[in-house]
């Protein structure tokens, strides 16, 4: 199963993807999560990427075809993956399908999670993450057992840069204009699903489950 998830900052991407890597025992590949790394590990990428990040920006198309062609190579994805966060722009889509044909692969379906902005600046300001293993919480839907520390690991929690929100507004514009465009380039293949983002994390992972268990790709 190789799985596109689109859907504005903070719609849930990373959550539901954590519960689609167990059920289909596929990576998830969440281009974040590794310019995230970069940027900790003061890796040139990680530089290149660290300002156009901080201020809410895109990352140059070029940096992000380049580092998920190197991504998709490795044999962990030989069997299907889930792309959190990529394509972002058509320039991304189109780069996509050439690195996804020189591999002889092909897209199984495309998961579109929406909700209202508004309930986006809502999550992500009350969004923390863990500093040690990622994993992420919400003071107000998904607290912590204890208050700043992460349930699995104990490491701290912490509010991302780019959760501030006039940032969060910046992510958002940004989304609205560039990447909802990539939305109608998959729907005209058929291969995309409408999921209402707005439930409860429980009903929204069975949702989405059901909906991607016809595809077979
Ligand atoms: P990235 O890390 O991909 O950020 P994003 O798309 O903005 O998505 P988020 O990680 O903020 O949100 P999410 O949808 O995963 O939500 P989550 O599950 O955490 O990208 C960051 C930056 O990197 C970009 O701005 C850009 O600069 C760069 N970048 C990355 N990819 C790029 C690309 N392809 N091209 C160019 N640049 C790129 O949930 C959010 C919160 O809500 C959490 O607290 C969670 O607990 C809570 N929550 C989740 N579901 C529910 C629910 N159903 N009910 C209540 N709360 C919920």
């Amino acid at each position: 199963m190789r799985l596109l998830l689109i859907g504005p900052p903070g719609v849930g991407k990373g959550t539901q993807a954590k519960f689609l890597v167990d059920h289909f025992t596929i990576p998830q590949i969440s281009t974040g999560d590794m310019l995230r790394k970069n940027v900790r590990n003061k890796t040139s990428l990680g530089i290149k990427a660290q300002a156009y990040m901080q201020a809410g920006q895109l990352v140059p198309d070029i940096v992000m075809l380049n580092m998920m062609q190197d991504r998709l190579a490795e044999d962990d994805g030989a069997n299907g993956y889930i792309l959190d966060g990529f394509p972002r722009t058509i320039p991304q889509a189109e780069g996509l399908d050439e690195l996804l044909n020189n591999l002889g692969q092909q897209l199984g379906c495309v998961v579109v999670m929406k909700i209202s902005d508004s309930l986006i600046i809502n999550r992500l300001s009350n969004r923390r993450s863990c500093k040690e293993c990622n994993q992420v919480f919400n003071l107000l839907y998904d607290p912590p057992q204890k208050a700043g520390k992460c349930n699995e690991c104990n490491g701290d929690l912490f509010l991302r840069e780019d959760d501030i929100p006039d940032t969060i507004q910046q992510r958002l514009n940004i989304y609205h204009k560039q990447t909802e465009p990539v939305i109608e380039y998959y729907t005209q293949r058929g291969i995309t699903e409408i999921i209402d983002a707005k439930g409860s994390i429980e009903d929204i992972k069975t949702n989405i489950i059901d909906r991607i268990s016809a595809y077979n790709n």
